[in-house]
């Protein structure tokens, strides 16, 4: 504080010190005796002591610390010496001197206080600062601004909008309001971006507003006050700081409204210049912080929307795999938030950040995005043979039969030109060996037929293939081949399912396509798991599973868990041209079967048919 205008004090501790006392009292001092009641509250005031004999100095300097002493001792502990003869010119002086001093120190003693709070408000910049930078999640963010922000500067309210230029035309969102005095009844609302109003015309001039009375604006100012909301309130705004938020474009972001800043005392106090440059810097802060949180955001989207494209691309390959990718990923999230509150000890002290939740997510959303590196006709494939296929065979089966019935007409020819004996004994048996031989072609397509179902094979018909294999053909090219070629006689002799090996590790494929496709996007540390989580869900404990025949804790949780959704969802989602949907309790016991035979983890498992995730899951399915 000042010295300004005060006027300082004499404190005397004895009645010898008169003249000193008249000497200051004619100066304008304030003269106090030491056992003077009004002493301690004007202590700061006192610029000279004089010493008696008996007292001692460092106790008193304690109490006085910008006065000086003197004393007429030389043994004294004093500053001064003061001889008994000092005529009035020597007092005053003294006295002089001693305000000289008074005044010196009190100037020093504010410097240091100044100092203190501007090194306070640098560390609570820098702490703001810091906390700001932490934050994702915007309203956390713009809550932190606000109440820090008022801290700093004291003041009893405060408003923060927030700029959107998105529509046709740009508004202001009031997005946050805060009162020491009442509590807020606060509805986020937007209001136009123009300088009809305070913050709105912040917004668009981009000028700071700092102003000492809202209620005795300028006239011909393009804005006013709305006082509506005060009078309802019972409350009334008196000095107004309005500043804007810009970004590293200088473009406002926002704007920082703060009302009613007060003093240690509670007295209303100015926004002076360097209360106004604290505050500049942390809308400045704030401003960054705000859009980062708002690029994090875009990121998010950004992601987010390319997860479900790819998702509808690979459903679009494989419209009977519709909804599977949304399913595995919404139950394999459920399932693993239901793991740390089982009474399993195993997953007990198991943490599942948001991230983490979003980058299993993804993951799963994403698990079969492979499958577009895989052929359409292995992907979709029915049968053991291609629809082209086996149209061509039906075709060569129906030549073969056509070049017999032509054989038969060309030996009943000959036997009509040679004039044969017992012609018509011979004919019958023309006739008699076709149809024996047609017979048999009818048979073996029917084998053909039956063994390109997808179901198990009989060891009749693998036999029958080998038959029709060495049935020989004459293609239309001259070469001379079985009816069924060794391609299809491997297709055909599949025992269980509608692919080859070769279609099958193609279909397995899809896996190293999904961990080669994620690897190459720039996923953010959080969800950098995200191919390996996605690469393993075909990954079995035993280390059966592909591609990489991981075994147990190799295995990443998150694609453990996958896997269980997976698996559910495959057997009991709709049909799929190679196989028909089973029911829940069906898929249950397979699931349980599995785990049995340690391919997929047991206690995942329980968890998840204890939960009735299944059931849930199967009322999705069935929409
Ligand atoms: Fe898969
Ligand atoms: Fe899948």
């Amino acid at each position: 504080m000042l010295s300004g205008g005060r006027r300082p004090a004499i404190c005397v501790t004895d009645a010898g010190f008169s003249k000193f006392a008249e000497s200051a009292r004619a100066l304008g001092w304030q003269v106090f005796r030491h056992d003077d009641g009004l002493i301690e509250e004007n202590r700061e005031l006192v610029a000279l002591v004089m010493l008696d004999d008996e007292s001692a100095a460092a106790g008193a300097r304690v109490l006085f610390q910008h006065a000086l002493f003197a004393a007429m001792s030389a043994d004294s502990d004093a500053d001064l010496c003061v001889p008994a003869t000092a005529d009035t010119e020597q007092i005053r002086q003294l006295l002089r001197h001693s305000e000289g001093h008074w005044r010196r120190n009190l100037k020093v003693t504010q410097l240091a206080t100044e100092v203190g709070i501007r090194r306070q408000r640098l560390r609570q910049l820098s702490d703001i600062g810091a906390q700001l930078s932490t934050h994702v999640n915007l309203d956390a963010l713009l809550d932190t601004i606000l109440t820090e922000s008022r801290n700093i500067a004291n003041c009893e309210g405060g408003s923060l909008y927030l700029a959107d230029r998105t529509g046709e035309e740009p508004t202001l969102v009031f997005k946050l309001a805060q009162n020491d005095a009442f509590v807020v009844p606060f509805v986020e609302a937007r209001l136009p971006m123009t300088s009809a109003s305070i913050a709105g015309y912040v917004a668009t001039s981009g000028e700071e507003l700092n102003i000492a009375d809202v209620y005795s604006l300028e006239p011909g100012l393009p804005f006013r006050f709305n006082r509506s909301f005060e009078d309802k309130m019972g409350y009334r705004t008196s000095s107004m700081l309005v500043m804007p938020m810009r970004d590293h474009r200088q473009e406002v972001v926002g704007v920082l409204q703060f009302v009613n800043r007060r003093d240690r005392s509670g007295k209303l106090v100015d926004f002076d210049q360097e209360i106004v440059e604290v505050l500049r810097a942390l809308a400045g802060q704030a401003a960054i912080s705000i859009q980062r949180s708002a690029l994090v955001r875009n990121i998010n989207e950004l992601f987010e929307g390319f997860v479900r494209a790819s998702v509808k691309t690979i459903e679009h390959r494989d419209p009977s795999t519709s909804g599977h990718s949304f399913r595995v990923a919404e139950s394999t999230v459920q399932l693993i938030q239901l793991l740390p509150q089982s009474n399993n000890s195993r997953f007990r002290g198991l943490v599942l950040s948001s991230e983490a939740l979003r980058e299993i997510r993804y993951a799963a959303l994403l698990h079969d995005f492979g499958k577009i590196g895989v052929r359409e006709e292995v992907l979709l494939k029915a049968n053991k043979l291609s629809g082209d296929r086996l149209e061509v065979l039906r075709y060569r089966f129906e030549l073969q039969r056509e070049r017999l019935r032509r054989r038969a007409v060309e030996k009943e020819l000959h036997l009509l030109h040679h004039n044969a004996m017992d012609i018509e004994v011979a004919r019958r048996r023309v006739h008699r060996d076709l149809e024996k031989q047609l017979s048999l072609l009818d048979d073996y397509w029917v084998s053909v037929v039956r063994a390109n179902k997808p179901n198990l094979l009989e060891d009749g018909d693998f036999q029958h293939l080998i038959e029709i294999r060495e049935e020989r053909f004459l293609d239309l090219d001259g070469t001379i081949t079985g009816l069924i070629d060794d391609h299809d006689l491997l297709a055909l002799s599949v025992r269980r399912g509608s692919l080859t090996p070769t279609e099958r590790r193609e279909i397995e494929s899809h896996v190293v396509h999904t961990r080669e496709f994620l690897s190459v996007l720039p996923w953010p540390t959080e969800l950098s798991a995200i191919p390996a989580i996605a690469g393993a869900h075909h990954e079995r404990l035993d280390g059966s599973g592909y591609p990489d025949g991981l075994i147990g804790e190799q295995i990443p949780l998150a694609a453990r868990v996958m896997a269980v959704c997976d698996i559910f969802d495959a057997l009991t989602a709709m049909d799929r041209p190679y196989k028909s949907a089973i029911s829940s309790s069906q898929a249950a016991s397979i699931l349980q079967d599995e785990a049995r035979r340690g391919l997929i983890d047991q206690d995942i498992v329980d968890i998840f048919l204890e939960a009735r995730l299944h059931e849930s899951l199967m009322k999705v399915v069935n929409g």
